[in-house]
């Protein structure tokens, strides 16, 4: 496998451009399903871990604001941090307009640049699939930090246990071993994002599954 560990490296050549950014982060270009996907994603935030217009949001793994989009006018300040400058820049351009938003560029699997207990709700959506299992574990004991007391997070990966996590499985199974691209998606299971949960100190934590696909982990920081 190529070096999954360099993320920067991955996701920069990723994202060369809007479009190739937009392939690697959804798998099409088509804007209405783009749209649509991101108001579903802003549904199951709302009802798995509520959002409030007082609220400071983080997305960790922000890619090109698709979420963020539709966010930022329902909350008081969105921040978006990626390890990607591209997607950063593709998000600068998605995102026009919008006035409380805040790109911050990743330099580690780290969110270094956010200070301790300044957020309401650290979120992030498609992106665990992409790394190793010991650093999705470190932004949920990130969220754990730069969360205030009585913060909500929410954490998302495909469903092993789900028939279509099981097809991604064995679609990534079916790389030769040593062409794997980096970005290769791997799966997780509820135990798994529960255990990051509890260890990391999260109170409050469900793990959850919808849409056949996905798993979800969310938590409170206690008070
Ligand atoms: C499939 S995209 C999802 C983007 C966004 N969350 C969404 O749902 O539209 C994955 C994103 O994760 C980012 N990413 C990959 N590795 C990362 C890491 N170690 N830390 C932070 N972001 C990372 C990539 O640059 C990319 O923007």
């Amino acid at each position: 496998m190529k070096d999954r560990s360099d993320y920067k490296g991955t996701w920069e050549a990723l994202a060369p451009d809007e479009e190739g950014a937009r392939m690697f982060v959804a798998g099409h270009t088509d804007n209405s399903e783009w749209d649509r996907s991101a108001l579903v994603t802003r549904d199951i935030l709302k009802e798995y871990v509520g959002l409030e217009p007082t609220d400071v949001l983080l997305e960790i793994g922000c890619g090109m604001g698709r979420v963020g989009k539709v966010l930022s006018p329902l909350c008081q300040r969105w921040i978006g941090a990626d390890i990607s400058s591209g997607m950063l820049s593709c998000a600068h351009h998605h995102l026009q307009g919008l006035d409380n938003i805040e790109l911050v560029e990743l330099d580690d699997v780290s969110l270094r640049a956010v200070p301790d207990a300044s957020v309401d709700l650290v979120y992030c959506t498609v992106v665990f699939m992409h790394l190793y299992e010991w650093d999705r574990f470190r932004y949920v004991e990130e969220a754990m930090r730069v969360l205030k007391p009585g913060g909500r997070c929410y954490f998302d990966n495909v469903d092993i246990t789900s028939d279509h996590g099981w097809e991604v499985f064995q679609q990534s199974a079916g790389f030769p071993r040593d062409n794997r691209p980096a970005q290769i998606s791997m799966t997780s299971s509820g135990d798994e994002l529960e255990t990051y949960g509890r260890r990391a100190g999260f109170e409050g934590i469900q793990i959850r599954r919808w849409g056949g696909a996905w798993v979800t982990l969310t938590g409170r920081k206690p008070v």
